[in-house]
């Protein structure tokens, strides 16, 4: 027997976008309901980006969605730039008065979830959405099977594809393909060590052997990457190789070393959909759009979606008004594109290409030499990092 439950507006997908969009909309005492294929526990501990735009932690505060953030979470107020050998510190603060946070999406996971389940939310995890039903009527469903195989209906005003890159909700309203496609020649070697910081501050560095990032996560566990192939195995290398290649791409800055307890490999690719809204079905978050994970635009990017997607959903849901979800997909998009270029632009400037000529190094050198020499280009690049102000007007 299928098993249908009614509400208003029917979420796949558990990750930042889900979560904080049913956190939204239950402050409008909009009723929600959320799905998600993965289990609570895996949802809690799959490691993912770590770095929060300021407007992300305004939010995660002012909406009570975590109350960690700013205890648990660092502000940084720069990043290093790495090349030819040295260092060029990148001043958020100074050039823009605005700073990031270091709080990981895992973190974020957690403490929505509590607030969330708190709050009696409906949250349905191992149920995965296998298509959605009449998403240009008003009474769109999403088809779906639990953790045992049995069928589960959700019928709402609404459903929201929160789930993802590979978005079972894109492909079932706009085939897998309908949308602006990149792929990049590398990859990222993440590693999560138990060591001391390296450094206070994030280190992005280009060198000849490739890209590394010295990122962090506490006192005593650290997070970093390598550029790598896409289809590097992860247990291939040692973890002497693993350090002697991070040391080298850091060159001239020593790194504390120590034992390595996570690997995994982070694809790069950029995506866009054609269409965010289909009839009374939109996508956001990694549904909507990839970006490659240099300057870790991800997650702030999915949060601005959905502070857009609520005022439409309140709009429409409330007031009969459909005019904001018109507008959402250009509003949208504005920023989406403007996300998507600063994660091609870091990643371009600081990656070393497999096929790079002398000429391509050279350039790139010249490149990373000129926006540090120039203080409209270091503001430039802090302004896109800590984040452009949430829209929300449509
Ligand atoms: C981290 C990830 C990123 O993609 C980035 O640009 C900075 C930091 C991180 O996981 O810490």
């Amino acid at each position: 027997m299928t098993e249908t439950v009614r509400t208003r507006v029917a979420i796949v997908g558990a990750g930042p976008a889900g979560l904080m969009l049913a956190h939204l909309l239950a402050s409008d005492g909009i009723e929600s309901v959320v799905i998600d294929r993965r289990s609570r526990d895996e949802i809690e501990h799959t490691i993912r980006a770590g770095i929060l735009e300021q407007a992300t932690v305004e939010l995660l505060e002012t909406t009570g969605a975590s109350s960690r953030v700013r205890t648990v979470g660092t502000r940084h107020d720069g990043i290093e730039l790495r090349f030819a050998g040295e260092g060029h510190r990148i001043d958020f603060a100074g050039l823009t008065g605005r700073g990031v946070w270091l709080y990981p999406q895992h973190e974020v996971l957690k403490d929505l979830l509590e607030v969330r389940l708190a709050a009696g939310q409906d949250i349905r995890f191992g149920v995965t959405a296998l298509r959605v039903e009449d998403p240009d009527s008003a009474r769109p469903r999403v088809i779906a099977s639990d953790a045992a195989g049995r069928p589960v209906t959700i019928e709402a005003d609404f459903v929201v594809g929160a789930d993802g890159s590979h978005s079972a909700v894109r492909q079932s309203v706009s085939g897998s393909h309908a949308g602006y496609f990149r792929e990049y020649p590398f990859a990222w070697f993440g590693i999560l060590c138990e060591a001391p910081p390296s450094s206070e501050e994030l280190i992005y560095s280009n060198s000849p052997h490739g890209f590394a990032l010295v990122s962090q996560r506490s006192a005593s566990v650290q997070r970093m990457y390598l550029q790598c192939d896409p289809e590097l195995d992860p247990e291939s290398m040692s973890e002497r190789e693993i350090w002697d290649q991070l040391q080298l791409r850091v060159d001239g800055h020593t790194l504390a070393e120590g034992p390595i307890f996570q690997r995994d490999v982070l694809r790069f690719r950029s995506f866009v959909a054609h269409e965010l809204v289909t009839g009374r079905t939109a996508l956001i978050g990694d549904a909507a759009h990839t970006v490659p994970p240099t300057g870790a635009k991800g997650m702030n990017l999915a949060i601005a979606d959905v502070v857009l997607l609520h005022r439409a959903l309140a709009a429409l849901l409330h007031a009969h008004d459909v005019r904001p979800l018109e507008s959402f997909t250009t509003v949208a998009l504005e920023r989406i594109w403007m996300a998507q270029h600063f994660s091609w632009w870091m990643t371009s400037m600081l990656h070393t290409a497999p096929d790079a000529s002398d000429f391509d190094r050279r350039r790139q050198e010249g490149e990373l030499r000129a926006v540090v020499g120039s203080e409209s280009a270091r503001r430039f690049l802090a302004e896109c990092y800590t984040g452009w102000p949430f829209t929300t007007e449509l």
